[in-house]
Parts: C-alpha cells; sequence; structure tokens
C-alpha cells in the first residue's frame, strides 16, 4: 500500500504520496501540492529538498556512507580501479568490460590534444588570472570547435563529448600553469596513463622529462576518483539547473567549474591550506582558529571542516588521510601543515562545539597536504578538484538528459518586496 503524507491546511486535509529510495530514505512528493493547495514549499539552500531521483552516488551522512552506483568508496582505495575506470562506471553506471575500457581509453589518448587555434587563447589572459577562471572559460571555448556536439542524440557522440571533456579538460589545466609560469606547452605523450600524462605535461621539460613517481600517480589517482561525484551538490546542482534548459554538456560543465570555485564549496581545499599557512606563519595559534571558529557572529570558519550532507566523518577525508601519511612517508617530505591539521582535527573533534554540530573534516581538510607533496601549486587546487568532479558533472547531465519527463528548473520563490505601487516622475522624487 502506498505511503502517504497528510498535510491539514485550512481545515482541510491533504494526502501528498511518499517516495522510498532504494536505501530506504523518504521523500514527501510535493509535484502536486501548488496546483492541490495554493501553497508552495519554502527551503532556502536546499537542505531539505530532493531535486530529483538519482541512481549515481548514494550518501549516508550520519553514517559517512559514500557509494559510486552501489560501490563503497573504501573499495576503490585500492591500485586496482584507475579514475578513468571510476569515471568510465559513474557515467555509464556500471563497471566496464575490458574492451569497453580499451576503447574509452584510446579516445582519451587521441582527444589529449587541444586545437592549435586554443592555445592562443592563453596568451590572452594576464599572468595572474586564476586557473578556475581559464578552466570555465576553455571548456566553453572548447565546444565552439565541435559545434556537432552540442546536441547529443547517440550513444556514440555523448560518448565522444564526455571523452574530449575528460581529456582535454587535463590539457587546458596544464596550459593554464604552463602558460602562467612562461614555459613551453608539453603535448600529452601518447603512451602515458591518464594521471601520469597530466603530470607529465605540467612538470616536464623539452630538455628534461618528468620522471612519474608511481607513488605519485597513485596519490592523484585516489584523489580525482574520491572527488568523481558526490549526489547532488552544488557545483553537479549547477550543472543540472543549467543543462535542464537544454543548454550543451560543455556549457553546463563550465557551469559547474564556477559553482565549484566558492570557498564552501570546492575552493574550501584552497581555503585550507590559506588557514594552515597562516597558523604556520605563527599569525594564528590552532587553538585561536577553534576559538575564531566557534564565536558567535565570527565570520572565520574552520575550512575543511563540516558539511551540509555529512554529519559525520566524511568517508573520503579518512582515506585522504591515510594516504597523505602515507605519500609524505614515502617521499620523505615533512611538511608542518601537516602536523597542524591533525593537531586542528584533535583540538576541534575534542570540542563539543563542533561534535555536537556534526562539523567533521571533510574532502578538502587533507586533499590540499597531497597535492602540495605533488608539487601542484595552491592556486590550481580547484582545478585539481574540476578535473575529478568532470566525470560526476557528466553523468548528471546525462541522467537528467535521459529522462523523458526532466523539465526546465525554475524554483518559486516567496515575495517579500513592497506592494502594487505608481512610478513617481524624478521632479516629484522625496528621498
Ligand atoms: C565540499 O555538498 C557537497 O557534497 C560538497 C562536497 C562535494 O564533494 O561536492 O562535499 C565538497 O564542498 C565540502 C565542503 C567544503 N567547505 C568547507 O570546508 C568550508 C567550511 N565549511 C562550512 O562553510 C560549512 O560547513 C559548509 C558550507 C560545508 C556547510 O554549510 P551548511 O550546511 O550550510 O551549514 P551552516 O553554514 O548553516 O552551518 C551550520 C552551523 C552554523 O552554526 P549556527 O549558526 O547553527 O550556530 O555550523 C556552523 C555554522 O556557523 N559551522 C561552522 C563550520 N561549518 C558550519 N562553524 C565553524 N567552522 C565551520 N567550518
Amino acid at each position: 500500500m502506498e505511503e502517504k503524507a497528510k498535510l491539514i491546511m485550512e481545515g482541510r486535509e491533504y494526502e501528498l504520496p511518499v517516495i522510498t529510495g532504494t536505501e530506504g530514505e523518504k521523500a514527501i512528493d510535493i509535484t502536486q501540492l501548488r496546483s492541490r493547495t495554493g501553497y508552495i514549499s519554502y527551503d532556502p539552500g536546499f537542505a531539505n529538498t530532493g531535486s530529483c531521483k538519482s541512481a549515481i552516488t548514494y550518501i549516508d551522512g550520519e553514517k559517512g556512507v559514500l557509494r559510486y552506483r552501489g560501490i563503497p568508496i573504501e573499495q576503490f582505495d585500492t591500485k586496482i580501479p584507475n579514475f578513468v575506470e571510476v569515471a568510465w562506471l559513474i557515467i555509464f553506471g556500471r563497471l566496464p568490460k575490458k574492451e569497453e575500457l580499451q576503447h574509452f581509453s584510446e579516445k582519451l589518448t587521441r582527444h589529449a590534444h587541444i586545437h592549435e587555434a586554443l592555445k592562443y587563447h592563453f596568451e590572452g589572459f594576464p599572468i595572474t588570472a586564476p586557473p578556475m577562471a581559464i578552466l570555465s572559460a576553455m571548456i566553453n571555448a572548447l565546444s565552439c570547435f565541435y559545434p556537432e556536439l552540442f546536441e547529443l542524440e547517440t550513444h556514440e557522440q555523448f560518448e565522444e563529448a564526455a571523452a574530449r571533456l575528460i581529456s582535454k579538460i587535463r590539457t587546458i589545466a596544464a596550459y593554464s600553469y604552463r602558460s602562467s609560469k612562461g614555459l613551453p606547452f608539453i603535448p600529452p605523450h601518447p603512451k602515458l596513463r591518464y594521471c601520469a600524462n597530466f603530470l607529465h605535461m605540467m612538470f616536464s621539460m623539452p630538455y628534461d622529462l618528468y620522471e612519474i613517481d608511481p607513488v605519485v600517480e597513485d596519490a592523484l589517482n585516489l584523489v580525482f576518483i574520491l572527488h568523481a561525484d558526490h549526489e547532488q551538490n552544488c557545483s553537479a546542482s549547477t550543472v543540472r539547473m543549467v543543462g535542464s534548459s537544454r543548454a550543451n554538456l560543455f556549457a553546463s560543465c563550465a557551469a559547474g567549474v564556477c559553482a565549484l570555485w566558492g570557498p564552501l564549496h570546492g575552493g574550501a581545499n584552497t581555503a585550507v591550506i590559506e588557514m594552515l599557512e597562516q597558523i604556520h606563519k605563527g599569525n594564528y595559534t590552532p587553538e585561536d582558529c577553534v576559538r575564531m571558529a566557534k564565536e558567535k557572529g565570527n565570520p572565520f570558519r574552520l575550512m575543511g571542516f563540516g558539511h551540509r550532507v555529512y554529519k559525520y566523518f566524511d568517508p573520503r577525508s579518512r582515506i585522504l588521510k591515510k594516504a597523505c601519511d602515507k605519500l609524505l612517508a614515502t617521499l620523505k617530505i615533512k611538511d608542518p601543515l601537516l602536523d597542524i591539521a591533525l593537531k586542528l582535527e584533535e583540538l576541534a573533534l575534542k570540542d563539543s562545539y563542533f561534535t555536537e554540530k556534526g562539523l567533521y573534516p571533510n574532502v578538502d581538510f587533507y586533499s590540499g597536504i597531497m597535492m602540495r607533496a605533488m608539487r601542484i601549486p595552491l592556486n590550481m587546487f580547484t582545478v585539481m578538484f574540476s578535473m575529478g568532479r568532470l566525470p560526476g558533472w557528466i553523468a548528471q547531465w546525462k541522467e537528467m538528459n535521459d529522462d523523458p519527463r526532466s523539465k526546465i528548473w525554475r524554483p518559486r520563490q516567496v515575495y517579500a518586496g513592497e506592494k502594487e505601487r505608481d512610478y513617481i516622475p524624478m521632479e516629484k522624487r522625496q528621498y
């Protein structure tokens, strides 16, 4: 028997359907609310609102569970799956057969170069241009070279667009770094795997090829895998919002880059390091940070802590903390920021302000320390997050576009402005 929710308003009783998800989570279906009652719902920030049904990622925020297409992320914390395989899983819904993965990998290799004309765009940016501004601009610029991919009618066209985006975001990211340093572009190497090729394009020199350290390659693989999707987060919802108007995949992902840029979202990995560096320079102590984070009215936030959905440990931060320890030990790097991060975590998790509000380290708390160890510059950290998250954005866009019932996203509002009033000619305005 279908479960119902009862709503009693102005003496009338309404029954609303209840939707139950795969893992038993419940939702009240309010799709008929306004037409039946004249009322709308009100939920700024959408903390209580489901925008869609999705089969891509499952999160249990209370238990710290994260699964991609049903597979717990802890199972990816091994050498076996690589980022490209997990990207295929997230986009197409199951683990690829050997020949499917081979076919997709070959596409990524073939599409790693960017059009020669695109390279001139880098010269148009000031050398201080934020890499996230370059990335969002270049993703849209990229689409101008593939007008045939504006409309993705077939599986082959979609796979082509997905492969071009996933492969070329890596080249665009590396070239934005090279351009900012006045370094020559290093073309992608046809024999290197996804992460190794990125490191090669970032750090090789014409006279001295970057030596791929498997430990660094594996660590980067893991960072990308753990960022690959996270259900209806701000940037994924932005991709869906933009894509719901039937905007093309490139424009939708470029919008996702812009949403991810914010320090409350993907920009937090950069803000965490800036906070740790402030402590390291002696401008603050860890105790100061915890105190300021707790002060009512103080805008200071303990960056890398808290999450809209996780009210317990973000499972990604636990995996990254372990991987961070291993990476620094293997590379024999002693990063004082790691010691400060561990001290901050220890202080916060002993403090009821954080535990009672469910504020635990999130994905951004340790990822930045790992990227420092890989010599990724600080202003590229959120670009790295974008590279990891791109398969998730593509998957979310595809899932929405594959749904024949999907409609343009157009939320309502509660109007809080002036009542009706008349225009006042300039000469009569007294204020
Ligand atoms: C990501 O959504 C996703 O899935 C995102 C993400 C993904 O993979 O896509 O997981 C990636 O964006 C991770 C989050 C990265 N951001 C940060 O680390 C920035 C610091 N964190 C916060 O700004 C905050 O925790 C958010 C933005 C992450 C979540 O904010 P919410 O859910 O809107 O919660 P809130 O701001 O309303 O805070 C609730 C309370 C408030 O106190 P009260 O007003 O109730 O007294 O908790 C406090 C906040 O002041 N609080 C913090 C805090 N985070 C929340 N206090 C101090 N430090 C913090 N970090």
